[in-house]
């Protein structure tokens, strides 16, 4: 018997950093958005904990314990005195190490399928707590939809959504690596007053009423300045969307995937192929948003 789980990337619509902490995490308000884009984690039982990756960026994707799948098997495994003998197959669809949270998203699909073949019979705080336990965006991958994430990220508010936006994603060469991106941002802000993060009450309200162009002009990303700095390259990316008629761009996350929200499904294909015909990106993806969470698709 194997089970498979179908999880979502996600989109910051709004990434507001507050200073370092102490812990050397930064306090954030942490608008999540789940996009179409998803990956696959297939459980089947095996001898030992075992991963696999397919897809035409399986190659960047690291087959060992540092993986969040293992990691989610070996969690939930330990908490109910049990052997994580399992095989994770990761279908990967979501650029890798592009600020979408592919990685988050396999940590939280691993959990869910695991827990379904181990018939650990989890509660949903259970699940929930052990995805903070993996990282700052691993619960969001777990609940989908759109939230609010403050303290490191982790701890959500679910938000509602009027409608559907669409997006394009333009992946880039390579990915950033997320303590970079956020030592580059503590660079760049030394001695400045960073403000504590609050949402944005504009940007909750554009969600709520699904209003595409008043979510295009309160999109924010405090860690673009850190990303630009570190791949100053995607300022021309975010030119050719925009100026392929996007209604606004910003850096997914901490990058390098550049997000483009725009008017509906013709208009996200005529800018996806204005991105891939300006050669400032390796690919372009539409989506929409918002998609489910973590979800059983087969068994
Ligand atoms: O939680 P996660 O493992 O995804 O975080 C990866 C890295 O990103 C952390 O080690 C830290 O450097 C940075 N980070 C941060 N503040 C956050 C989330 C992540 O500084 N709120």
């Amino acid at each position: 018997m194997s089970i498979t789980v179908r999880v979502p990337a996600k989109v910051n619509v709004q990434l507001a950093v507050g200073a370092a902490r102490p812990d050397g995490f930064h306090d954030l308000a942490n608008v999540f958005l789940a996009v179409s884009l998803y990956d696959e984690v297939t459980a089947t039982p095996a001898d030992e904990l075992r991963i696999t990756c397919s897809g035409p960026d399986a190659d960047q994707v690291p087959l060992d314990t540092t993986n969040l799948a293992a990691r989610a098997a070996a969690a939930l495994a330990a908490r109910h005195g049990i052997s994580p003998d399992v095989h994770l197959h990761i279908a990967k669809d979501i650029p890798v190490a592009g600020g979408m949270a592919g990685g988050s998203a396999d940590g939280a699909g691993a959990l869910l399928a695991c827990d379904a073949l181990w018939g650990t019979g989890a509660t949903r705080d259970e699940l929930l707590d052990i995805c903070a336990g993996l990282g700052s965006d691993v619960p969001f991958s777990l609940v989908g939809g759109a939230a609010l994430g403050t303290g490191r990220g982790e701890r959500l508010t679910p938000l509602e959504v009027g409608g559907t936006f669409h997006w394009v994603f333009a992946v880039a060469d390579g990915g950033l690596s997320t303590p970079a991106v956020y030592g580059e941002f503590d660079r760049l802000t030394a001695g400045t007053d960073v403000p504590a993060p609050a949402a944005s009450p504009a940007l909750l309200d554009a969600l709520r009423t699904g209003d595409t162009t008043l979510l295009a002009g309160a999109l924010v990303n405090d860690l673009q300045p850190a990303a630009l700095s570190l791949r100053p390259s995607l300022a021309a990316t975010l030119a050719a969307g925009t100026g392929a008629g996007a209604l606004a761009g910003l850096v997914s996350g901490s990058g390098p995937t550049t997000a483009f929200l725009v008017k509906d499904e013709e208009a996200a294909r005529t800018v996806a192929d204005a991105l891939i015909a300006s050669g400032t990106c390796r690919t372009a993806r539409t989506a929409t948003s918002p998609a489910p969470g973590a979800t059983q698709i087969r068994t």
